[in-house]
C-alpha cells in the first residue's frame, strides 16, 4: 500500500520524511541494502550476500509492496539521503492473516535521531487501520538493546526465544527473542 508523505524534526533538528518508496529511491536502498550490512551483526545478511540485489529486482520489490494490500514499505529520507527503511507484511490466510510481521533497520549514522520511534508510530497505525490484525510480531537477536528498548517503548513484550539461531562468521552463536504487541482499538 502507498503511504502519504509526512515529515517530523529528528533529535538534532534536522527535518525527516517518511513515505512509500518510490524509483528514485533505487539506488540508495541498494547503497543502504550493503553498507547497513557491514554495520552491525543484528541484521540477518552479510554485505557478500547482497549480490543478489539489483536495480531491477529492487524496483520489481518496491512495486509489490506498493501495490499490496496485505503490507508496506516505508522509507525515510534525511536531506534527500535515504537513511532507513521499515516494512509491515501480513498473510491473507485464514488462520495466520491476523498477525503482521515487522522488520526494520536504519544507517548507522542515523540512530539515536527518533526515526525508529515515528516509522513504528507509522506502522502501528497502518496495523490499527486494517480490522483483520490483532497482533505485529518482530524478533531481535541477543544483545540489540537499542532494538529491544524501541521494541518495549512501542508496547511489544518478549514471548519466546530461539537459542542458537544466529551464528556469526566468527562462530559466535546467539539467541533470537521473539516479540509481540496486541492491537488494541
Ligand atoms: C534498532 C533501530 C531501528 C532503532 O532506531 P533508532 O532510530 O535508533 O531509535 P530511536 O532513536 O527512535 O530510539 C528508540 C529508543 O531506543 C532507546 N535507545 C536510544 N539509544 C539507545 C542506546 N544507545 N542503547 C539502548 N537503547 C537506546 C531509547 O529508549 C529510545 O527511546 P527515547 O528516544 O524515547 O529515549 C536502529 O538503531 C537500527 O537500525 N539499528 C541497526 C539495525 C537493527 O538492529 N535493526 C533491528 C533488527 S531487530
Amino acid at each position: 500500500m502507498i503511504i502519504e508523505e509526512t515529515e517530523f524534526k529528528m533529535k538534532d533538528g534536522r527535518t525527516a520524511v517518511i513515505r512509500s518508496p518510490r524509483d528514485e529511491d533505487i539506488p540508495g536502498l541498494l547503497e543502504y541494502l550493503v553498507i547497513s550490512a557491514g554495520e552491525t551483526d543484528f541484521i540477518l545478511r552479510y554485505p557478500e550476500e547482497c549480490d543478489k540485489y539489483n536495480a531491477e529486482a529492487e524496483k520489481a520489490f518496491i512495486d509489490r509492496l506498493n501495490a499490496s494490500e496485505t503490507g508496506a514499505m516505508l522509507v525515510c529520507i534525511v536531506d534527500g539521503k535515504l537513511a532507513g527503511n521499515c516494512e509491515i507484511n501480513w498473510s491473507n490466510r485464514i488462520k495466520t492473516g491476523h498477525r503482521a510481521s515487522i522488520g526494520i533497520a536504519l544507517l548507522k549514522e542515523y540512530w539515536g535521531q527518533g526515526i525508529g520511534t515515528r516509522l513504528f508510530r507509522e506502522m502501528i497505525r497502518i496495523a490499527e487501520s486494517n480490522e483483520r490484525l490483532t497482533q505485529m510480531e518482530l524478533e531481535f537477536i541477543e544483545g540489540n538493546s537499542r532494538a529491544r528498548a524501541l521494541y518495549e517503548k512501542m508496547g511489544f513484550r518478549i514471548t519466546g526465544m530461539r537459542p542458537n539461531a544466529i551464528r556469526l562468521k566468527d562462530g559466535t552463536l546467539l539467541n533470537e527473542y521473539t516479540m509481540i504487541r496486541e492491537i488494541k482499538r
